[in-house]
């Protein structure tokens, strides 16, 4: 995009959505997490000065409805989350540079002093509005506190937020049928005042936000709708105790969504006042040159890329460079459910005793950033037994254990041309994956190079050969180990620094820059041992029964019955009229005759004057050629990039609009839903 490429002169912040402190992590909240310290720790690798931060979200009525719930303050609630909070993500390897909290000190005065600079910036005013009422209680009912249907597409939704449906942000008042939480009676309306940004004024300033803005594609996608229609103000105020207050007005709190990425500033200042600014000063971030990196998952791009753009700019802060927003970590395709147990809990991941760098390899590289991914403990053994336990495991072991026993360490040879430039290549990609904001490629340069160094050693075969060539062939797998050690931090820092010891490296690899990767690997190690284990069919078959009885357990104590979770998605199928079987049978060379292969799509645009007909690029592994797909109006083209496809690749050449189509690419339905692959086959692998 229009952003210079990293590492920059300017210092950078990477900032994680922050977590309502208002219930247990699973390991879908831990999907921005990880991507967060993972892509931070690569940037820092290539030499980018970073800040990674983040904190709790201790107000608004995700907190205070669950305290009530639970029949304790809001205070005590919250506290006790982030505490606990504070201390799951270490065990994760997330290592925040900060991480606070909202009600800490230094985020209060900052969101005060930031709604006073927007209201003598004129960008705020008073206005009445009819806000929704317990009529027993005779409360108010902001946000949470009320549930109903969302006016934009018909789905059950919470007060602020259609969380089941269109994904959008409610305004105060807007929900339809109103049921109050607390009594479940339907909520009446009283006229209250309160405080509205003049969203609207911003609304030049966001389109052309927008199109700057680097990062994932639905970021920018999403938002454009909103940014382009007629952008509503901004209740920024709600009638609650829990929360910040609105200066200078005693029964007026803030919307959580003020203060909240507030502290997104808030923490990178206490961090820059730890280590003193000359080591890192925030206001060079957040003020004048640096580069803004927020990382997210996709229920809340919105507030990311509308209202908090908006906040700044009305601030005369720095805006983002980038919004990373992934894809919902769910279970057999239904969103996580905190209230009917169904979800796979931090905790229980450890107490499981699985290494982290596990799970950190897993949900980094599973799937691109932005799309959706199922946790499945099969597909989790298949992946650490395949990639990690098989792949870069067995490299690194069996390289240095060869070299161990035969040469005490690094044999005492040059490195050849050939490894020294695969490794360079790697750091390259390495590069790439950080420019293209994909934790995913990232992730992949380890393992690929793992596999390199396996085929490198089969095709030496160096247990047949005698010294000087042997010692060539094991000093270059030896560096391979070096450079993969580097390389896998991000993702996988306690496999890294394992992997860094093992090699006798002095030091900490987390504070190995890229260049460490082509340094010569020290002349003595110990054996090696065994970097990851293998999880095998029972294992596997045990936390299947341990989950599906987890979730058993939750729906006979009849837990709500409502998906509570954005991403979650019960809704039931849609029904299609489908055509009867087909009678007449083939035989299996008429399949055969069929050349079906995966594919990656490199590129997708319109065709001009072609309504429905979009020009692609796929990758066949073997060549890469142009399709003319009737999808255009059914999928984002913007996000078709990177996506795996299946190719009937000798289908007759055909021309539409002047394009020459050579193949086809398969899709579902009315809705031209394309095939993809469940694992990760290369691009041009035979589909039989
Ligand atoms: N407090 C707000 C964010 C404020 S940022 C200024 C919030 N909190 S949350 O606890 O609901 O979510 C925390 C993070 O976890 C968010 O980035 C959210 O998108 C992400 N996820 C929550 N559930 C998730 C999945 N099932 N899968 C992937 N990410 C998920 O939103
Ligand atoms: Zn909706």
């Amino acid at each position: 995009m229009s952003h210079e490429s990293f590492p920059t002169e300017n210092p950078a912040v990477v900032t994680c959505g922050l977590p309502y402190a208002n219930g247990d992590l699973h390991v879908g909240h831990l999907r921005t997490y990880v991507g967060g310290d993972a892509y931070a720790r690569a940037l820092e690798k290539l030499g980018q000065a970073t800040a990674f931060v983040s904190g709790s979200d201790m107000h608004g009525t995700p907190v205070a409805v669950n305290a009530w719930r639970e029949g304790v303050s809001p205070e005590e609630f919250a506290l006790r989350h982030h505490e606990k909070y504070a201390e799951t993500f270490p065990e994760f390897d997330v290592e925040f540079d900060n991480y606070g909290h909202t009600r800490e000190e230094t985020n209060v005065e900052l969101t005060q002093d930031f709604v006073r600079e927007l209201d003598d910036g004129g960008h705020i005013y008073e206005k009445e509005i009819e806000v929704a009422w317990d009529p027993e209680e005779d409360q108010p009912l902001p946000d949470r506190y009320v549930e109903g249907t969302c006016p934009y597409c018909g789905e059950h939704a919470r007060g602020d937020e259609c969380d089941e449906g269109c994904g959008r942000h409610l305004e105060p008042g807007e929900i339809e049928n109103p049921t109050s939480v607390i009594t479940g009676n339907p909520a009446e309306y009283r006229t209250r005042e309160h405080e509205f940004l003049r969203l609207s004024e911003f609304q030049d300033y966001l389109g052309e936000f927008i199109d700057r803005l680097d990062g994932t594609a639905n970021a920018r996608n999403q938002p454009r709708e909103w940014i382009e229609g007629e952008l509503q103000d901004w209740c920024i105020t709600r009638d609650l105790d829990w929360g910040i207050e609105y200066p200078d007005e005693e029964d007026l709190v803030l919307y959580v969504w003020v203060d909240a990425p507030i502290e997104y500033v808030a923490s990178t200042k206490q961090y820059s006042e730890r280590v003193d600014t000359d080591g890192y000063d925030w206001e060079e971030v957040w003020q004048d040159e640096g580069e803004i990196v927020h990382i997210i998952g996709r229920d809340i791009i919105q507030h990311h890329t509308v209202f908090w753009p908006a906040v700044l700019h009305g601030v005369g802060y720095n805006e983002p460079r980038s919004v990373m927003a992934s894809g919902f970590v769910n279970l057999d395709g239904k969103g996580f459910s905190t209230s009917r147990n169904r979800a796979v809990w931090a905790d229980d991941y450890l107490d499981e005793g699985f290494d982290t760098d596990l799970y950190r390899y897993y949900v980094t590289t599973g799937t691109g950033f932005q799309q959706d991914v199922d946790f499945s403990w099969e597909r989790f053994a298949e992946r650490v037994n395949g990639e990690l336990v098989g792949t870069l495991g067995n490299f690194c072991y069996r390289s240095l254990l060869f070299a161990h026993r035969n040469y005490d360490g690094t044999p005492d040879s040059e490195v050849s041309a050939e490894i020294e430039e695969r490794i360079e290549d790697a750091i390259e990609d390495f590069g790439d994956g950080v420019d293209g904001y994909s934790v995913r490629a990232i992730g992949q340069v380890p393992v690929e190079l793992a596999q390199f160094g396996n085929e490198y050693i089969q095709g030496h075969e160096p247990w047949k050969l005698d010294d000087p060539e042997r010692g060539t062939v094991i000093r270059d797998c030896v560096q391979l180990v070096k450079a993969i050690a580097v390389l896998a931090e991000p993702v996988m820092p306690s496999t890294a620094e394992r992997l860094w010891s093992q090699l006798g490296e002095s030091g900490s690899v987390h504070d190995a820059t890229l260049d460490a990767a082509l340094d010569a690997p020290s002349a003595n190690f110990d054996a090696p041992e065994e970097l990851f284990e293998k999880i095998d069919d029972d294992r596997v078959a045990e936390l299947n029964e341990e989950l599906e009885a987890q979730i058993a357990a939750a729906s006979e104590d009849g837990a709500d019955d409502t998906a509570d979770e954005a991403g979650s998605d019960d809704a039931a199928e849609p029904a299609v009229d489908l055509p009867a079987l087909a009678d007449e049978r083939i035989g299996f060379e008429a399949f055969q005759d069929l050349d079906i292969r995966v594919g990656e799509i490199e590129l997708a645009e319109g065709i001009e004057g072609a309504d429905d007909l979009a020009r692609l690029e796929v990758d066949l592994g073997v060549e890469t050629r142009q399709v003319v797909a009737g999808i255009k109006q059914l999928h984002g083209l913007d996000e078709l990039p990177g996506t795996r496809v299946v190719v009937l690749a000798n289908i007759e050449k055909n021309e539409l609009f002047g394009v020459e189509s050579n193949g086809m690419v398969l899709a579902a339905g009315e809705d031209a839903d394309l095939l993809t692959t469940h694992a990760d086959s290369v691009p041009g692998t035979k589909i039989r």
